[in-house]
């Protein structure tokens, strides 16, 4: 299956370690991280590998408590998913900010880690 006609996605279910962290170090890290502009901005998510995991998954946002970061098997839930897949977000900015967006096949493979229970795999 491919998203973005050029990119296809890996075969079976999506790995955390492998599928998403890079994601996360090549887009995300270099504002959320200790000293990071989103930290600085008083935005205390880290998505460092070993911090990402814990960082995220049922935890609430800090601009939004009533929002959940991610809620595994609802990736239209998860604050994390609708920052990264629309403009217009229930809370502040498309991430990653004043960048150019994450690709088709990147959006989708959020989701789906997301949609298959969001697991530490
Ligand atoms: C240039 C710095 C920068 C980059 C790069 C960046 N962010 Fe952010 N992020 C911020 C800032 C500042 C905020 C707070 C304002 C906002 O939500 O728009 C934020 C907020 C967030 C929030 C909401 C946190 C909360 O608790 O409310 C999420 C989720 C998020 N970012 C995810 C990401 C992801 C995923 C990436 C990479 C795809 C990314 N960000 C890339 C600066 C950045």
């Amino acid at each position: 299956m491919s998203t973005d006609g050029v990119t296809p996605l890996p075969e079976g279910p999506v790995s955390f370690a492998r599928d998403i962290l890079p994601i996360f170090a090549d887009r995300c890290v270099s504002c959320h991280r200790p000293g990071g502009i989103a930290d600085l901005s008083g935005i205390d998510l880290d998505l460092r590998a070993d911090r990402a995991f814990s960082s995220l998954v049922n935890q609430p946002s800090v601009q939004r408590p009533d929002l959940t970061l991610v809620v595994p098997d609802n990736a239209d839930a998860s604050l994390l998913y609708l920052k990264v897949a629309s403009g217009n977000p229930p809370v502040g900015a498309r991430m990653p900010l004043i960048a150019a967006p994450l690709s088709a096949a990147q959006i989708e493979l959020i989701r789906k880690w997301i949609n298959e229970g969001a697991g530490d795999n």
